[in-house]
């Protein structure tokens, strides 16, 4: 018997929330999709397996899960994280995966999984007192101070290695216990967001930062238009998803005096800013990957059993 893939949503909002709407949408056009709240998800493990519930309703016949929202606004953050990664652990498609995106919230991380890795990405630094955070920006010289998970924009500031730069990072460092530092990367004002789904860049645009602002945020002010994304930076957009194992990703890019370079990775990117100025959806993008993902692990879970049972027809 073969029945239709049902793939989750997991989200609190699935009517307030215009991603969750765009999500449930373009995968109720493609499967059976349901909405998931995360403070809903239960667990029991009991004789060698772990049996993960929504509400009660077992999720045993759930293909995949798309985190859109998934952290509820009840609930615990933690038990919540572990049932994705006991979904994940059980054989389910979850994504994007909980590591990757935590590693795509954690800039340090972000920093050294993408050095490792070969993908152009500014020297960076972390420090945990006042003297190591004013060595670090000696060394880095002009760099910017970003709250380790950090987005918006929000707390993000241009130092220069002086005075008034040491006394800034040194006073970070005291205030929050770490210091994330980045080398600035002159740019005319403007990056690339770039968004790749399954290892494939899907649309572009270029940023503009505010008057009398360098950063590019939206959320600072910045303007959106649709852009040419050259194919080097579509190549590191596309190599910096991998290096942190994202299935979608929104990649920041400046394109720097040595090229391409990325600032920031988002393993929970919006794409209201590019739906506007591309027309493109990547809720389509996203729905279109999902199931393929999911009915590939259908298709390979049928072998097993066919394997296991000595049957040779489906
Ligand atoms: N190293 C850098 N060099 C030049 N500009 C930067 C650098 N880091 C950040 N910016 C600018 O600041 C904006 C916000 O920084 P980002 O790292 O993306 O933090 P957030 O997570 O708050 O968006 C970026 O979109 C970019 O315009
Ligand atoms: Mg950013």
């Amino acid at each position: 018997m073969k029945r239709s893939i049902r793939i989750g949503v997991v989200t609190a909002w699935p009517e307030d929330d215009w991603h969750s709407r765009q999500m449930l949408s373009a995968l109720g056009r493609r499967a059976e999709a349901l909405a998931i709240d995360p403070a809903a998800l239960s667990a029991n493990v009991a004789g060698g397996t772990t049996e993960t519930a929504a509400a009660g309703r077992a999720l045993l016949d759930v293909d995949a899960f798309v985190l859109v929202r998934g952290l509820g606004r009840a609930g615990d953050p933690d038990v919540q994280f572990e049932i994705y990664r006991a979904l994940e652990g059980g054989g389910a498609v979850v994504m994007n995966r909980i590591e990757p995106l935590l590693a795509a919230q954690d800039k340090f991380r972000s920093s050294w999984l993408l050095a490792r890795a070969g993908v152009p990405t500014p020297a960076a630094a972390v420090a945990q007192s006042p003297e190591d955070a004013e060595r670090a920006l000696a060394d880095l010289g002009e760099a910017v101070m970003k709250p380790l998970a950090g987005s918006l924009g929000e707390g993000v500031v241009r130092v220069r290695p002086d005075a008034a730069g040491r006394r800034a990072v040194g006073e970070r460092a005291a205030r929050d216990g770490a210091l994330y530092l980045q080398e600035y990367v002159p740019h005319p004002g403007r990056d690339l967001r770039v968004f790749v789904v399954g290892r494939e860049t899907r649309a572009a645009i270029v940023r503009h930062a505010p008057p009398g602002d360098w950063r590019t945020n939206v959320a600072v002010g910045g303007r959106a238009d649709a852009a040419d994304c050259p194919a080097t930076a579509k190549a590191v957009a596309e190599a910096a998803a991998a290096a942190l194992g994202l299935d979608y990703a929104g990649v920041d890019l400046v394109l720097g005096p040595a090229g391409p370079t990325v600032i920031e990775v988002n393993g929970n990117p919006s794409w209201r800013g590019i739906l506007d100025a591309t027309g493109l959806d990547m809720a389509e993008a996203i729905a279109d990957h999902v199931l393929g993902r999911a009915l590939r692990r259908r298709l390979s879970s049928a072998h097993i059993v066919r394997e296991r049972t000595g049957a040779t027809h489906g």
